[in-house]
């Protein structure tokens, strides 16, 4: 999307009709279009301004996940966008570069808005020049994943959305909102920017014929080095961005699997086809996986850093339901803490807005590799355990919070998530 004249993105929330299947429209939302929204470009350094249209008939939100920017602009549920009113959030960009997104979060309903189709990219580019693919639609590709169930006459179903355990579990995928999507590959090497923006599906992503491929960012940044790896697993809102190698005309397709022994169900159980590469019979070379990618080192926490547990149950955290009215913890500003997320139940993820962690240990060893790297949101399988070493901003504000809470959209409706001010 460019920025229109005066230099703002305008991003105007709107309902439509869009054909997944061929002949058979069915009621969505999106943003400036009839199904998610475009990928918005920013560069650190600028200023950025944002004009975010409501023309849809209810109360919403935008929330720009991933980046980092006071909270009043934040688009969580205190920052309330009515029918027919506009929102203007500003901000200066000021972290390394990722691969964001954006999304309502209307406090008990972001489960629907986020499942009729409102939802996009925000990439941050910085002057690390890393030597990755980079030519959007190219080979620097977004793939945004989502799962849905349709009826018979084509419509989306959204009667599960806002029930049971997980709300909707889909078999069908959407790639960047096209069903049985398909890429058509001209080089040798592709990045692909992986986010997962399901209701509650966790998807263990990979390719069919087992090929491996390099891990080059996660959530909130590059990594170190490259991390190669057959499958990458990502919960709703994480994000991989990884660079695969094709061969001449061959054709190769990405498939989820499912977990072993996981109950019907379940996030992440079953398996499905995500999408199909096509390659072409001449591929323009592409330049080698460079052996660093100048992401952002890990600093350790401080010796007696401050801990914090958080106890994720059913659908509460630390036994309580969200209150908008009510600050659960309160951070100084520049702090750098360790948060324990302990999962006392079934699947679950942990998101904090506007900061960037590190996992330093998974059920009490360190993550993989491919985990290592600046992230904003982890998964936490049955009864599992993370420690997180967490960076907070200097944006004081005393009023306005942020969010953490699980991106499971149905828990996160019913209450699991909390608030935090900087101060
Ligand atoms: Cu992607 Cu608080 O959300
Ligand atoms: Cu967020
Ligand atoms: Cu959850």
């Amino acid at each position: 999307l460019e920025p229109s004249t005066d230099g703002e993105f305008v991003l105007t929330m709107q309902a439509g009709r869009t054909e997944f299947q061929p002949g058979r429209p069915t009621p969505t939302w999106g943003i400036n279009g009839s199904y998610l929204g475009p990928t918005i470009r920013v560069s650190r350094g600028d200023r950025v301004r944002m004009r975010v249209v409501n023309r849809l008939a209810e109360t919403s939100t935008l929330h720009w996940h991933g980046i980092r920017l006071p909270a009043r602009m934040d688009g969580g549920p205190h920052q309330m966008i009515e029918p027919g009113a506009t929102w203007t959030p500003e901000w200066t960009v000021d972290q390394p570069a990722m691969t964001g997104w954006y999304h309502p979060h209307l406090h008990e309903h972001t489960a629907m808005h986020v499942y009729r189709g409102l939802a996009g990219l925000i990439v941050v580019d910085d002057a690390n020049r890393t030597g990755l693919p980079g030519e959007y639609g190219v080979d620097d590709v977004p793939l945004i994943l989502q799962d849905k169930k349709f009826e018979d006459g084509g419509q989306l179903e959204e009667g599960g959305v806002d029930r049971g355990t997980w709300g909707v579990l889909g078999e069908d995928a959407l790639v960047n909102g096209t069903l049985n999507a398909r890429f058509a590959v001209t080089t040798e090497a592709v990045r692909f920017r992986i986010l997962n923006a399901s209701n509650a599906r966790v998807y263990r992503a990979g390719f069919t014929d087992g090929r491996r491929f390099h891990v080059v960012a996660t959530d909130a940044g590059l990594l170190r080095q490259p991390a190669e790896v057959d499958r990458v697993k990502l919960s709703p809102g994480e994000r991989a961005e990884i660079v695969v190698r094709f061969a001449p005309g061959e054709q190769v397709v990405l498939n989820r699997i499912g977990e072993t022994a996981r109950a019907a169900g379940d996030p992440e159980e079953d398996d499905f086809d995500l999408m199909t590469f096509v390659a072409d019979p001449r591929l323009e070379p592409s330049p080698p996986m460079p052996a660093a990618l100048g992401g952002p080192p890990a600093v350790p926490p401080p010796p007696g850093a401050r801990v914090r547990t958080f106890r994720l149950s059913g659908s509460e955290i630390n036994d309580r339901d969200m209150d908008m009215t009510r600050i659960d913890e309160v951070v100084p500003a520049g702090a750098h803490e360790i948060w324990e997320i302990v999962n006392e139940s079934y699947a679950h993820n942990f998101h904090i807005h506007e900061v960037e962690f590190r996992i330093l240990e998974l059920n009490g060893a360190p993550p993989p590799a491919w985990q290592q790297g600046p992230k904003d949101t982890v998964f936490l399988p049955k009864g599992a355990k993370a420690r997180l070493s967490v960076r907070f901003n200097t944006h004081v504000d005393p009023v306005a919070p942020y969010m953490y809470h699980c991106h499971i959209l149905r828990h996160e409706d019913k209450g699991m998530m909390g608030q935090f001010v900087v101060v």
